[in-house]
């Protein structure tokens, strides 16, 4: 396997044969991704290079989107052929593997569930998709993605239900479709932060030693 060092650098020359706007909206993740990483102990290299990787073909034309998907045998939905934009992060998890020789199970489900989330996600996961929607020029065309970061910055669970929660919000106004997989992670978060409020009191350790 490659270092991922030159993982990496591998990955990143790809990115940059994109259009410039997208090669500008990963930077400005990678910003926000290393930011997250240092506060929550993450190892960066592995964030960068989920982070180069995660938009590889977001710039691809839908029907080609579709068409690199059913060539790698990747699951498709009818919520994604209604908008194959959405299988973007799937084909490069895919090709991360395949072509780049990327093996870290983690970076890759991150890569593959940016845009929607999924019921176990790992904290890469959790710090690359929220990066991803809150970076400068989001949050400055979204100006609730500022207090999604702030949160981020304190409880990465509560930021990625808030996040959850605007998107519900966004679809409906908007008649969009919630897509089966998103609504799925979003009705975990959701049981697991209410199991998280129904639990009972903390106990102070002294109580413990004590009986
Ligand atoms: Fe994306
Ligand atoms: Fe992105």
């Amino acid at each position: 396997m490659q270092h991922i060092a030159a993982q990496i650098a591998a990955v990143r020359a790809e990115l940059e044969t994109r259009p410039a706007g997208l090669v500008r909206h990963v930077q400005r993740v990678l910003v926000e991704a290393l930011d997250l990483a240092a506060r929550w102990d993450l190892d960066p290299e592995r964030v960068e290079l989920a982070t180069w990787g995660h938009d590889l073909f977001r710039s691809f034309p839908p029907a080609e989107q579709l068409r690199l998907a059913i060539e790698a045998g990747l699951p498709i939905v009818e919520a994604d052929r209604a908008d194959p934009v959405l299988l973007h992060g799937p084909i490069a998890a895919f090709v991360l593997r395949d072509r780049f020789g990327v093996l870290d199970d983690e970076a890759l489900a991150a890569v593959r569930d940016h845009t929607l989330g999924s019921r176990d996600m790992s904290m890469i996961a959790r710090v690359i998709l929220l990066a991803d929607k809150f970076e400068e020029r989001k949050r400055k065309r979204t100006p609730v993605m500022r207090e999604i970061r702030r949160l981020a910055w304190r409880d990465l669970d509560l930021a990625l239900l808030c996040w959850a929660d605007w998107k519900w919000v966004d679809e409906r106004e908007h008649g969009w479709l919630t897509h089966p997989d998103h609504w799925g992670a979003r009705t975990q978060w959701v049981e697991e932060h209410h199991r998280e409020l129904a639990l009972p009191a903390r106990t102070a350790d002294f109580d413990l030693a004590t009986g």
